[in-house]
């Protein structure tokens, strides 16, 4: 959570440039925002406000400086004000902070330097680390040494960003939050939370791992370890995205130009390497406990394939969410295999489940969107999902992919790869055929009859039941309508009470053996008065509107969440919601 961006270089418009660069992770958070600019006479210029950074004008910031850093927030310490806005400021104006994470014992640094005599201005934890760095400056006249002296003393979680006006130079350090350096020969460096911030500018990168920080004057940059102070030496890496895919072109919100992408990047997802698919079931096969984990969206993926392993390729696995899985630290050894699953690779929750595997011995592999992220880097083996840049905080394109790739793997565990791959390559073209103007018309329609309930209900079984859970994130996280999804069998041992007559209910089904059954439920709901959406590739008395989606057999859970994503975008839309922006959330979950 937060955007942080900074540039340092031999560009006179480090203040536009800041600005812009920050409103590609405006995912990130969104409450408000805040800019420092070393200025010509150095002095820094601050300005820090309320309100989405995508609102400022950067014509606002054109004065002459070849160095700045930026912040956009989502909120932890301190509630959203604009004194809690980053950057923060030391005493005597000379040093400012951007930081993402929570510096946990901050109440102690906080009191320890309050002793001291400084004046703290916000309520936020991030507000010790340009007073602790002053403090340390005492001691030192390096200020990167300073930085690395603070660093020391934090416990929790940071990615942060010193600019300071005496040495003019950037420091970047993290423990667990992401900052890549974005390196541009002859014009300086970039250093953002993520590659969009610069990626107009450069698209050649370096990444800072955990425990590292990296001073720059501009001209050249030293990685170091942060304890030890030893050199690091860094790849530079030349990054594949495409920054139109990385924008939002024709359409009005990333969401619905991340739904419509499917049809192409289920397809990418598929275009795996064999030998590598083939190498993930093995691993599974040959595991003694396999554990697969995700977070929200992610999670559901993961639901979806305890099916796909068990029907394709009979072989049991363990899911749970990635925030749960501690206390299944008792059941890991080191044959066992942890599978997480992730757009970002950068989700707090999945990185402490790693740790907790990692612990025990187990290995872990990871199912990634974000190439070079954290996750994917800690992982013994990644897999990408090749979804390209995934911008709305709803997970779309992510999921199918996820879901697609999780399938593959199940299909290679019976040798039957090659008849996956034929499946979810039909059933890409079903989805292309399926995402025409008139289809989103029609359920932009059923989105306008529904937009003033405050409660939905979706039901499915076996993979249609995680589909129906994730319905219900989706529909809930744009929209705020209030909506829950169950497995169809478990409505009549409770949530049937909740149905009154008009409550819209949606049935996930497939052209399968339980399709009688999941009627039944539909019908349980229709004599309740409950007004029946089906979405199922086979039309039913039961419906009192049919969302016809194409049959795609074992594949059914990947067709069938693409109409309610294009309902929820649309239900959040004719609501008046951002779908892009939803209320306290942010893209990347990076605080446990
Ligand atoms: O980046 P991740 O896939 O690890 O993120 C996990 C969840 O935070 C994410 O799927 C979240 O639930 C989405 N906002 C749902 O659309």
């Amino acid at each position: 959570m937060c955007g942080i961006f900074g540039y340092i270089g031999n560009r006179n418009d480090a203040g536009k440039l800041v600005i812009e660069g920050l409103k590609h992770l405006e995912y990130r958070g969104y409450d408000s925002w805040g800019i420092a600019i070393k200025e010509e006479g150095n002095s820094i210029l601050l300005e820090k406000d309320i309100g989405k950074i995508s609102e400022v004008d950067s014509n606002n910031f054109t004065m002459q400086s070849n160095l700045a850093i930026a912040h956009t927030r989502w909120a932890t310490h301190g509630g959203v004000t604009k004194e809690n806005a980053h950057p923060h400021i030391c005493e005597d104006c000379s040093i400012a902070v951007v930081h993402n994470g929570i510096i946990e014992n901050y109440e102690e640094l906080r009191e320890e330097l309050k002793q001291k005599g400084y004046d703290f201005k916000s309520q936020t934890d991030s507000e010790v680390i340009p007073h602790l760095i002053q403090e340390e400056l005492k001691n030192t006249n390096d200020f990167a040494q300073a930085v690395r002296s603070a660093c020391k003393r934090f416990k929790g979680r940071y990615g942060l960003l010193a600019m300071d006006l005496n040495s003019k130079t950037l420091v970047a350090a993290r423990t667990g939050s992401p900052l890549i350096i974005g390196v541009k020969k002859d014009t300086g460096y970039f250093i953002a939370s993520d590659i969009p911030a610069f990626m107009e500018h450069t698209k050649v990168v370096q990444y800072l791992d955990d425990g590292e920080m990296v001073v720059t004057n501009g001209e050249s940059i030293l990685f170091t370890d942060i304890e030890t102070g030893e050199e690091h030496p860094k790849r530079e890496i030349e990054i594949t995205w495409s920054i139109e895919k990385a924008q939002k072109g024709e359409f009005d919100h990333f969401m619905l130009k991340e739904i419509m992408e499917q049809k192409d990047s289920i397809a990418r997802a598929v275009n795996q390497n064999e030998q590598q698919i083939k190498k993930l079931g093995e691993a599974i096969r040959n595991s003694k406990g396999t554990f697969l984990v995700g977070c929200g969206t992610a999670h559901k993926a993961c639901m979806v394939a305890e099916y796909f392993f068990s029907v394709v390729a009979q072989e049991h696995v363990n899911v749970t969410s990635a925030g749960e899985f501690k206390l299944y630290n008792h059941f890991l050894t080191s044959e066992s295999l942890l599978i997480v699953v992730s757009q970002s690779g950068e989700t707090a929750d999945v990185l402490e489940a790693m740790k907790i595997a990692k612990s025990k011995g187990a290995k872990v592999l990871a199912i990634i969107n974000s190439e070079g992220s954290t996750i994917a880097r800690e992982a013994d083996d990644t897999l990408l999902i090749n979804a390209g840049p995934e911008r709305a905080v709803a997970s779309t394109k992510a999921l199918t992919g996820q879901m697609a790739v999780l399938m593959l793997i199940a299909y290679s565990m019976k040798n039957k790869l090659k008849e996956g791959k034929m499946l979810l390559l039909e059933t890409t073209s079903l989805i292309n055929d399926m995402l025409n103007p008139r289809y989103i018309k029609f359920i932009e329609e059923v989105a306008e009859n529904m937009k003033d309930e405050s409660d939905l209900y979706i039901i499915g079984k076996s993979w249609n039941f995680p589909m129906a859970l994730e319905s219900a994130i989706k529909i809930q996280e744009v929209s705020y309508v209030h909506a829950e999804g169950f497995a169809g069998s478990e409505l009549k041992h409770g949530p049937i009470a909740l149905v009154e007559k008009g409550t819209p209910c949606i049935t996930l089904a497939g052209d399968d053996e339980i399709f009688p059954d999941i009627i039944s439920n539909t019908i349980e709901l229709k004599a309740r008065g409950a007004n029946t959406i089906g979405v199922s590739p086979i039309q039913s008395d039961a419906f009192d509107t049919w969302i016809k989606v194409p049959n795609a057999g074992v594949a059914q859970a990947i067709v069938n969440i693409i109409p309610i994503q294009v309902l929820a975008y649309y239900l959040a839309v004719k609501r008046g919601m951002n779908p892009d922006m939803p209320r306290n959330l942010a893209k990347s979950v990076t605080v446990k």
